[in-house]
């Protein structure tokens, strides 16, 4: 598997991330992902012997257990991982469990550090932007993280174009560390970043990392257009979605992956990776999985490239709705 630099930094990770978020079945993530300590061991094992070194999980991710099941399963291992892992979510009933306050990044970093069963994060990530937190604390806090050595890079998740801005100009200026990631939601159903969040990624160099690259298993081929939706799957029930997207285009999007997939003998699922390996900005595509079977099928992303006529006809079937003043800046700039 292709190795690509974190963003800026010079450390290499591979082009697919695996994501521990079904690790665990606690609390509200029951529903995500029940995968226990032995088949985490599994596909953990699986997915470094497929050309894996890049790990993501959270410390609300079932309640701190995804965190400790990883930390197990990459045992001796770890020294070859890049792991990542994120704060913010609340981790507690208090009022400072929760948030991006200096008290609370501390704390969390200790309790991950100790759940993950390791002494340093490689990429630790603020979860999403804290409206009441100033940036100067939380960036200040994250840096002195990095100078005492419990974490080598900082990431962002789930932020504004304006708020990812102010906090890089915040870190310029007061020389502090900068984040080298951003991950968000991105793919050929959920392509809302390319208004303002890739061209400010590529201007800054920072890495994009793409969670739910699937639409939460939609773009895998099971989910079709008049057919019945599968049982036990985290999109049975359309009603009751966190992600929210325009099925019906999907369906189009999906009949195109089917196409193009039987182009290269590979799946629907796998064209819908490659289309986000192909995309400007894009460092790590962090892929989830229940079974090694949905593993083994993503793995083979990596063995394959999508022709850029093809990347072209995705684009052209998935592109969203410009809003303003996108539209107005482009038609500008084609006079320059
Ligand atoms: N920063 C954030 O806010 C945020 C948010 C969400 C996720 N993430 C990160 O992104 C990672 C991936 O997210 P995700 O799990 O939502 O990704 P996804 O790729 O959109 O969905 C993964 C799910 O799709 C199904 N699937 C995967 N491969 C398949 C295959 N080959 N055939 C059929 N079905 C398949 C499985 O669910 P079913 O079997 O249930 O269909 C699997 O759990 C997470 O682990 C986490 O690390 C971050």
């Amino acid at each position: 598997m292709n190795t690509r630099f974190l963003g800026n930094s010079g450390v290499r990770v591979s082009e697919l991330c695996f994501g521990a978020m079904t690790f665990g079945g606690k609390g509200y993530w029951t529903g995500i992902g029940q995968v226990q300590q032995k088949e985490a061991d599994e596909l953990v094992g699986m997915a470094i012997d497929g050309g894996i070194n890049f790990f993501d999980t959270a410390d609300v991710y079932s309640e701190g257990l995804s965190e400790q099941i990883l930390g197990k399963a990459l045992g001796k291992k770890r020294k070859d991982i890049v792991l990542a892992t994120k704060v913010r979510g609340r981790t507690g009933p208090g009022p400072n469990d929760v948030g991006l306050s200096r008290r609370h990044i501390v704390d969390s970093c200790n309790a991950s550090l100790m759940r993950l069963g390791t002494d340093y994060i490689d990429l630790y990530q603020v979860h999403s932007f804290d409206p009441r937190t100033p940036l100067e604390e939380t960036l200040r806090a994250l840096d002195d993280l990095v100078r005492g050595g419990k974490v080598r890079y900082i990431g962002a998740s789930n932020f504004a174009g304006w708020q990812l801005m102010k906090a890089l100009a915040i870190s310029e200026r007061q020389n502090l560390e900068r984040f080298v990631t951003l991950q968000a939601f991105y793919s050929l159903i959920a392509r809302d970043l390319e208004n303002e969040l890739v061209p400010l990624s590529l201007d800054q160099g920072l890495g994009i990392l793409p969670w739910s690259p699937l639409g939460g298993g939609f773009l895998t081929g099971k989910y079709r257009r008049g057919r019945p939706r599968p049982q036990g799957a985290r999109r049975s029930d359309p009603a009751n979605q966190f992600l929210q997207f325009d099925e019906e285009k999907g369906f189009d999007i999906v009949d195109e992956l089917e196409r193009i997939a039987s182009n290269h003998r590979a799946t629907i699922t796998q064209a819908a990776l490659n289309f986000l390996l192909r995309k400007p900005g894009v460092t790590s595509v962090i892929i989830g999985a229940k079974t090694n079977e949905q593993l083994g099928d993503t793995l083979k992303t990596a063995d394959w490239e999508m022709a850029p006529e093809e990347v072209s006809r995705l684009d052209e079937l998935s592109r969203p709705p410009r809003a303003y003043p996108y539209w107005m800046l482009e038609g500008m700039a084609r006079d320059r």
